[in-house]
Formats: structure tokens, sequence, C-alpha cells
């Protein structure tokens, strides 16, 4: 900064008198055109099955999930990122590749009757493979190169069913280079790649493990997702995946990551989304739930800071709240 600032000429409370001015003069917003909806498509007709630990949150069948797209959509949030809970779980995932998997089906459906939606859909083996880990399992381990394989496969399937983004979340080594590799091979020059480039093991994943009853089996995801104490190497993930084809980066989980996305936004000047991932929205229903927080206002609050460390697209289970609050806001 190359300006001198000194009391009583500046008062820094001159602009924040008028809501007018302090309108005026604010740094960063978050527009509903910022969101992506996380949604969970499990197997049957009819299925609504609340997820306790996310309230507002639910397992969907195919029919119910078309539904709630159109609502979403209607209230201007363009799209969304799928999750699976498949009818049958195999050792390495291979369910989670086929013409009929439930996330290929749900993308037909959904394109069928709303082809403007925007459709993510989330490439990772954790919902797929019985012993719930995010690859094939070797000598008690997650065997990088071979897990590379399926989700190579998955990421084609997807593209195949109409999916307009893949987003690949597993944390394997060169898996953005066999993603793009697999899909330039099969046509989709055109599909970007959204990697979640640094995803940490965090303790702030459990209300969606429930959710897509992806929970490991045994043993921890600390061998392929990145230590919560470390940045450069969330910085060496990203620029591995950008050199490999990323089109849009990503750090996860996102409330105590906002140095690593300032960081990311600064060093590499890419497309930049944020997770603000299950544990995190639940914090904040169950404190509201208690009469603690005003949750709408806390809801804001966390999103802005988003935008404000540099953030371009947020991934969160508030997207409906936020579009209806940004809605009514507009009214006044
Ligand atoms: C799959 C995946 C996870 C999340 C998104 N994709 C869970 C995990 O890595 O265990 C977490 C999302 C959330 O908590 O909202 N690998």
């Amino acid at each position: 900064m190359n300006y001198k600032a000194s009391f009583p000429q500046t008062r820094l409370r001159r602009l924040r008198y008028s809501p007018v001015v302090r309108k005026m003069v604010t740094e960063s917003s978050v527009f509903v055109d910022d969101l992506i909806m996380p949604l969970f498509v499990c197997p049957g007709v009819n299925v609504q099955n609340p997820i306790k630990s996310m309230p507002g949150n639910f397992q969907l069948s195919v029919d119910n999930l078309v539904k709630e797209c159109k609502v979403i959509f209607d209230l201007g949030v363009k799209s969304v990122l799928l999750f699976g809970i498949p009818e049958h779980k195999d050792e390495d995932g291979t369910v989670a590749c086929q013409h009929d998997g439930i996330v290929q089906k749900a993308i037909r459906a959904i394109k069928k009757e709303l082809p403007e939606i925007f459709i993510v859909a989330d490439v990772c083996n954790c919902e797929y493979t019985v012993h719930g880990h995010c690859g094939t399992i070797v000598n008690n381990d997650v065997d990088n190169d071979l897990t590379l394989v399926t989700l190579a496969k998955q990421s084609v399937s997807l593209a195949k069913a109409g999916a307009d983004m893949i987003a690949p979340s597993d944390m394997m080594d060169g898996r953005i280079s066999a993603v793009r590799k697999a899909l330039d091979e099969n046509g989709f020059v055109k599909i970007p790649i959204m990697s979640y480039a640094a995803k940490y093991a965090s303790g702030f994943y459990g209300p969606f493990r429930d959710a897509a009853e992806s929970a490991p089996k045994f043993g921890d995801r600390a061998s392929y997702q990145m230590n919560p104490a470390n940045s450069d190497e969330a910085m060496r993930e990203i620029a591995l995946d950008i050199e490999e084809g990323a089109d849009i980066v990503m750090v996860k989980p996102a409330m105590s990551y906002l140095d690593v996305v300032y960081r990311a936004k600064q060093m590499f000047k890419m497309p930049l989304a944020v997770y603000n991932v299950s544990g995190e929205f639940s914090m904040v229903k169950a404190a509201a739930a208690n009469g603690w927080i005003d949750e709408k206002r806390l809801m804001m609050e966390i999103v802005t800071s988003f935008k404000r460390a540099g953030a371009d697209i947020i991934i969160t289970y508030f997207a409906k709240d936020i579009a209806k609050f940004i809605k009514e806001k507009q009214k006044k």
C-alpha cells in the first residue's frame, strides 16, 4: 500500500454510516451464479431419505432428484454436483463405471427434463467400493495406478451419460492426466475437469460419509488425502493438477483453509472452487437449531469469506438457502 492515512483527517467510519455507501464500497459479493448444489441419488422410486446430520438434505431416488433439480434451477442455482449411492458395491468400484449406474441414470433423467442445468459429476470410488476407500486395494493399500484405470472409465461413462463437467475427488497421483486422456480419446475434448486439487484428510467430512454411505471400513484416508497442517504441499498439488490439464482447481474443506484458498488464487490465477463441506454445514445448522447463532447471517458471512479469500465457485449445501436469501433481499 502506498498511501498514508492518519487520524484525524482519515476516519474510516465515514463510509460506514450510510447503507447506500456501505453497499457501494463492498469488496466481495456472493452471486447465485457462483453456486453449485451437491445432491445424493439413490436407487428406488419416490425415495426421500432425510440425512439426519444434514438437515434439509436427502438421499433422493432419480424421480425425486429430477424434481429437486427443477426447484433448485428455478431458484437460480444453475449447477448441481452429483453423488451416487449404488444398489451394490464391489471390490474395485467398477459399479461406478456402468452404463446403467445410479449417477449415469440420474444424469440422463435430469438432462431429459432439464437440459439447461449444468451437471458436475463427482468421480471417486469410495461410494462404490465395499471397503469404502477411494480406490482399488492391494496389500492393504489403495493402489494408485490401478485406481487411475477405474477413474478414467468412470469419467468417460459419466460423460457419455451427459455430465457437463467431471470432478475427480479421489486424490490419486496422476489422475487428472489419466482422466483428461480418457475423455479426449473418447471425443469429450470439450468437457472440463474441476479437480479436487487440494483435498485434505478432514474430520469435516463426517456427515457426508453417512449421506453417501462411504466411510472407510478400515484405516483412514491419510495416505492419499492431504495433511491439514500443510499449505506448501497444497500449492504442489494444485501446480501438478494444472499441468495435467485441470480447468478449475478446488480447495476442500473451505472454512478452515482460507489461507490455502488465498495462496492458491494469488499464486495460480486459475478459476478456483471451494467446497463448503458437510461438517461445516452441519455445525451451522446444529448451532442454529440450538438458538445459539443467527443461521442466515452466518451462512452469508461464511460464503462471503470464500469470495474475499479468492474463490470463484462455491460448492455448498446452503446453495438453495442462499438463492432464496438473495432473492428476498432483492425484493426489499
Ligand atoms: C469422495 C468425497 C468426499 C466428499 C466429497 N467427495 C468424502 C471423503 O473424501 O471422504 C466430502 C464432501 C462433504 O463432506 O461434504 N471422496
